[in-house]
């Protein structure tokens, strides 16, 4: 039998910075531990402020960087805007820090299944990934970001 694959929206403030990452170091993550097939990978935003007339922009340029700097490559992802109908869709809704997941409990409203949480709330210290936007440390999110979604992996690797 052929289970259906487990769904997991990362999410931040534009989906230009953080949470791309995200999705791609989390694709690259199953794919090098050869089980891609096993799940479905995205990312969106709590804001419209990076989308214009339905259509969102590109990566920012130093994520895109700090992703190539590990061999990733985010090519064709433009921002989305998080919608209520992503509840259902997904079965992890992982935002970035406090601020996301206020605003994602506004858009999703409740969550009776248990659905949302923090990247970092996987890992043995949950804190807020700062938004490199403000910080200018796409490394520093990028060590947090793998942090997280290598526990992530490892979580749902075990079962
Ligand atoms: P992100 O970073 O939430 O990690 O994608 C930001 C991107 C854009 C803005 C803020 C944060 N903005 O204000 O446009």
């Amino acid at each position: 039998m052929v289970s259906k694959p487990t769904g997991i929206l990362f999410v931040c403030h534009g989906n230009i910075c953080r949470s791309p990452m995200a999705e791609f170091c989390m694709k690259d993550l199953v794919s090098k531990a050869d089980c891609a097939q096993r799940f479905m990978i995205a990312s969106a935003a709590t804001s419209t402020e990076e989308i214009f007339h339905g259509i969102g922009n590109p990566v920012y340029p130093p994520a895109v960087r700090e992703l190539s700097r590990h061999g990733i490559s985010c090519k064709g992802k433009r921002a989305v805007h998080l919608c209520r109908d992503d509840y259902a869709k997904y079965d992890l809704i992982i935002g970035m820090d406090h601020n996301n997941l206020r605003n994602m409990r506004r858009i999703l409203g409740d969550d009776p299944e248990g659905k949302i949480s923090l990247l970092l709330d996987f890992t043995g210290s949950p804190q807020d990934i700062a938004d490199p936007w403000y910080t200018g440390d796409f490394e520093r999110t990028w060590d947090d970001i793998l942090r997280g979604c290598t526990a992530l992996l490892d979580e749902l690797l075990r079962g």
